[in-house]
């Protein structure tokens, strides 16, 4: 790997998104050695007045096993450095350029010594003069070589026009290879399993496709509200916060064609392609649903029409995958927590056990939590009598990786951040098609014409939604129920 100076500069270090995610997870880096502190250091910058060590205590709880005070610990906290200042002000970014360049110029006995990282922990509204005073007061020193990355996070617009304004203002000041657009779904470790998965087994290829496969379902699912954040939330509602970005992207990787490489320009060019391939969606297949009680948050207004919950099915237009109705579907305050791809194959056909009623073979990734994959499939009921029953092929996580831990999707992603690999990034054109799918849609819910249906926090979501499930021809598996393993 590149050595050299690193500085990680965490603007907006006081907010949540710093102390909950960004500074664990540079924590957990850090403890496991990938951030060296002869070469490591860590700017955090907001517009607080507060010291060095007021930052530290404020992010120190966040910490895994933060308030125990251990070496790790307190080692990390000293490598962060606080700086205060406004996000459109030049002498704030003077004052950051210059504690960083001497950082940068203590530890220049090392060769290729300015590399700079910078995290926008930070609403989007301040992205482009966030961005402006970057270019133009900190950037990293070219003659000591390394580099200027910036790492945003969504939401990246409300619609196409507007996440198309925002990228050309980031695009004037830095190039495609600096932006890193974190979608944190393409952190998780099942989600960068697809890949191997699909393409590294000879069982998958022959039966990805419309030959062979009825539908796919890629739900998410919280067992909690809006909490905090309804302000927030009203704005965007669950299609902009959940499915246009983390289940958009795992359509992507679930559908694409075999990329020529690994390289991240070859998987990317193949995400966009399935994007571009999906047709408009039509009202009718798209149901919304609010939960009763959503609107008792005070920063909600009373008349909101922002969908909590929203199925909806894409059709992608290509050899593949005409007629394979992908479903996705998202939702807030149901009834369990998860995360999961359910591809689920056609009725094998002549069935000779058919007056048996099996279920259909699905074969499920579960992305979280109890991370597993599982194939359901008819087996013989063990015994004299001669009938079926639904059995599965089972590859949990926690009982087949023992002692494994799985790292958290931010940690990964800044690591690659460091490293310069974009392949769990989203491309500006890529960011655009997926606009581009959802805009239509999303302005007619915004104008009132498609209206989101009332559901009971802890259900299953509106009963509409299951229709349309079976409209598009799920077949649920009725008396069969997947249990995470627990260990023995
Ligand atoms: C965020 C959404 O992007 O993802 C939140 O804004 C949501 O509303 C969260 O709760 C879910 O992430 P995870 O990793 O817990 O599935």
């Amino acid at each position: 790997p590149e050595r050299g100076c690193l500085s990680i500069i965490v603007l907006g270090a006081s907010g949540d998104l710093a102390k909950k995610k960004t500074f664990p997870a540079l924590f957990n880096l850090y403890r496991q050695g990938f951030l060296q502190s002869n070469e490591v250091y860590i700017f955090g910058y907001a517009r607080t007045k507060i010291s060095d060590d007021e930052l530290r205590d404020r992010i120190q709880g966040y910490l895994p096993h933060g308030k125990d005070g251990t070496e790790d610990v307190s080692n990390f906290l000293q490598l962060i450095k606080y700086v205060s200042g406004s996000y459109d002000d030049p002498e704030g970014f003077k004052a950051l350029d210059k504690a960083i360049s001497e950082h940068e110029i203590s530890k220049q006995s090392m060769e290729g010594s300015s590399r700079r990282l910078f995290y926008l922990a930070l609403p989007p509204s301040v992205y482009p003069q966030v961005c402006k005073m970057i270019k133009n007061y900190s950037m990293n020193k070219s003659d000591l070589g390394g580099w200027t990355r910036i790492v945003v996070e969504k939401p990246f617009g409300r619609d196409l026009a507007s996440a198309e304004e925002l990228s050309s203002q980031i695009g004037e000041l830095f190039e495609e290879p600096q932006i890193y657009r974190i979608d944190h779904y393409l952190g998780k470790e099942l989600v960068q399993n697809l890949l191997v998965l699909r393409f590294a087994n000879r069982f998958f290829l022959p039966l990805w496709n419309r030959d062979n496969i009825a539908n796919v379902q890629i739900v998410f699912r919280e067992d909690f509200g809006t909490e905090g954040r309804g302000g927030y939330f009203d704005q965007y509602g669950i299609i902009r916060d959940i499915i246009q970005n983390h289940l958009l992207q795992v359509l992507c990787l679930v559908a694409m064609e075999k990329p020529v490489s690994l390289k991240p320009e070859h998987i990317r060019d193949e995400k966009v392609k399935v994007l571009q391939s999906v047709l408009p969606i039509k009202d009718e297949e798209v149901v919304l649903g609010q939960y009763e009680g959503y609107k008792d948050d005070p920063t909600v207004p009373d008349n909101s029409n922002t969908p909590t919950f929203a199925t909806a099915i894409l059709h992608i237009h290509n050899e593949r995958w005409e007629g394979v109705p992908f479903i996705l579907k998202a939702g807030k305050a149901l009834n369990s927590r998860k995360a999961e791809i359910r591809v689920q194959f056609k009725d094998v056909p002549g069935d000779i056990f058919k007056c048996q009623k099996q279920g259909r073979n699905e074969f499920v990734i579960r992305l979280q939590p109890s991370e597993a994959i599982y194939m359901k499939l008819t087996v013989k009921q063990p015994g004299l009598e001669m009938s079926t029953a639904h059995s599965e092929l089972d590859l949990s996580y926690r009982q087949r990786y023992q002692g494994v831990v799985i790292p958290e999707a931010y940690e990964r992603l800044i690591l690659d951040t460091i490293k310069g690999d974009q392949q769990h990034f989203v491309r500006r054109d890529e960011l655009k098609a997926a606009w581009e799918i959802f805009t239509p849609l999303l302005h007619r819910i915004d104008n009132g014409k498609l209206k989101s249906l009332p559901y009971k926090p802890g259900s299953r979501g509106p009963a509409e939604a299951d229709q349309l499930l079976e409209r598009a021809g799920y077949v649920q598996t009725h008396g069969y129920i997947w249990i995470p393993p627990t260990l023995s």
